[in-house]
């Protein structure tokens, strides 16, 4: 552990109430005013600067001195739209702090926040504790007055009650620290709205003194209407990989349904307006496209799998094997795509890349469907150059290889083919007469399904997509189906695709 002086975080860190440690009893018998935050990520670092924001003092705490010396000089390491003027509103206030020391950690939080990471295990598909234990095995040592530890890190089902044996064992305040999982739902992008004003909140808790302890710090939420669910810790635990393997189910299914559109002749946008209009079902997560990647949905599932395999319960979670299946097919039927467009071959054609983050309005390229589309077309011997509103820092030290442009156009100049790999609104809003005019020949592939094909078309472009027929069978002339589109009108824009689009 690195710790740096408290000036690399602001001012020093004020005494705890009551002396150096707070008493034993006031920690379960007020509302806690002294929070930590440890793992400054993206989900930490917002987790911190919203807990500030709600009228606590924080204390943000991270190994990396150099990611700690950024945060307390108001910079954000990446990109969430809304977070950084929180960040600088909190030290401007005084409210949020931050050290790479676990002892001032330990001495200033009457409860702290475990944001660290769960990534993929190198050597297979479980998840690395490693963070966690190293972060549990610092603190715990530490910890000589009454407080709770809440993980919020994603976590495999039965880790959170090892951790809440250890704790008490470790700590000198011994039965005084106890445990809770609080597990997060953030989506990139809408950190902010998705921690200040969540779906739900879940605790899963040992004790009545915990859940209420934590009902009072999300007092906030709760009175905007908020749900709060406690439950055990294991079901907290669970609540997480069960939501995110849901969401990749849906996304999976309707991607399923875009390769069977595919071999039949159906068109998956019209098929996903019909499917969300069942209440049932819904729109949410049932846009098709290149499918899901990023930070969390990808590992969760995997190491969903694992833990379920560990248990001797590899058959009931067999089916997430299929759902990680076929969204890693959607990469290669893009490529695919690509490859048809280009009457078979992309060695030595000029490729134009629109977007590299795994969604927009993030720069977070972990996983990302777009930048490993570009770089396998890149291998098949294209000269492929790539633009990104703001993930390019990122992509280019992962991705030396490709080239980069400094805007859309740029990405079109001379391109013989361009492809939509992220739905960013700049591209979703791009005008295809002006694109059109940069490139070397009118063909685009939209691997997002984010453009309308009508518009494009018109405007000269072999445009396709997936799960969507090379022309559409209500365009293609005769008579009837003139007479069909008629009746059918204009589709309207699908709730959840990307905005503003028609489809
Ligand atoms: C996800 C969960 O939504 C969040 O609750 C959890 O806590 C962390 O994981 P996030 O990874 O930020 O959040 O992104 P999300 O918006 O869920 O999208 C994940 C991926 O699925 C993206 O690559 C996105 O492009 C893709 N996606 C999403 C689709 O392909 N189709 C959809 O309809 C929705």
């Amino acid at each position: 552990m690195i710790a740096v002086p408290a000036s690399a975080g602001g001012p020093a860190l004020p005494a705890p109430r009551g002396g150096t440690t707070a008493s034993a009893e006031s920690v379960w018998a007020r509302r806690p005013a002294r929070l930590t935050v440890i793992g400054t990520g993206y989900l930490g670092a917002t987790q911190a600067a919203c807990l500030a924001e709600l009228g606590f003092d924080v204390l943000g705490v991270d190994t990396d001195a150099t990611r700690i010396g950024a945060l307390a000089s108001g910079q954000l390491p990446f990109h969430e739209p809304g977070l950084e003027p929180l960040l600088r509103r909190g030290l401007a206030t005084g409210r949020l702090r931050f050290t790479s020391s676990y002892e001032q950690a330990a001495a200033f939080g009457e409860v702290h926040f475990v944001c660290v990471g769960t990534p993929q295990h190198a050597g297979g598909d479980g998840a690395d504790l490693s963070q966690l234990t190293s972060c549990i095995a610092a603190l715990a040592p530490l910890l000589r007055s009454p407080c709770l530890v809440v993980g919020k890190s994603t976590v495999p089902a039965g880790t959170a009650s090892v951790l809440a044996g250890d704790l008490p064992r470790l700590a000198p305040a011994g039965n005084g620290v106890e445990l809770a999982w609080n597990p997060e739902f953030l989506r990139e992008g809408c950190a902010v709205q998705d921690t200040l004003r969540p779906d739900r909140i879940v605790v899963g808790v040992q004790s009545l003194r915990a859940s209420e302890l934590l009902r009072q710090i999300y007092s906030g939420p709760l009175a905007a209407g908020t749900p709060f669910i406690v439950t055990d810790l294991t079901t907290a635990e669970l609540a997480k990989v069960a939501a995110n393997s849901f969401l990749a189910t849906k996304i999976s299914f309707i991607n399923a349904m875009a390769e069977v559109c595919e071999a039949v002749g159906g068109d998956v946008i019209h098929l996903s307006r019909i499917l969300s209009a069942d209440p049932r079902i819904g729109p949410a997560s049932l846009w098709p496209g290149l499918g899901f990647g990023g930070a969390c949905l990808p590992k969760d599932i995997r190491a969903f799998m694992a833990r379920a395999h560990d248990l001797g319960m590899g058959e009931t979670l067999r089916f997430l094997r299929e759902i990680d299946a076929i969204n890693l097919r959607c990469r290669t039927r893009m490529i695919e795509l690509a490859r048809e467009l280009m009457n078979g071959s992309l060695a030595g054609r000029s490729v134009g890349v629109l977007g590299v983050a795994f969604k927009p309005n993030s720069d977070d390229i972990r996983d990302s469907p777009a930048l490993g589309v570009a770089k396998a077309i890149h291998d098949l011997g294209a000269r492929v150059t790539v633009y990104d509103p703001v993930a390019m820092d990122r992509a280019r030290q992962a991705c030396p290889e490709l080239q980069y442009a400094d805007s859309a156009l740029g990405a079109a100049r001379d391109a013989d083919l361009m492809l939509l790999l992220t739905e960013w609104p700049e591209f979703c809003d791009a005008d295809p007469e002006v694109l059109g005019r940069a490139v070397a020949q009118r063909n685009i592939a939209d691997g997002r399904n984010a453009l309308d094909p009508d518009l494009w078309r018109g405007n000269g472009w072999r445009y396709r997509a997936l799960g969507r027929p090379a022309i559409h069978p209500l365009r293609r002339g005769d008579a009837a189906a003139r007479r069909l589109r008629l009746r059918l009108g204009r589709p309207a824009a699908l709730p959840g695709s990307p905005a503003g689009r028609t489809a």
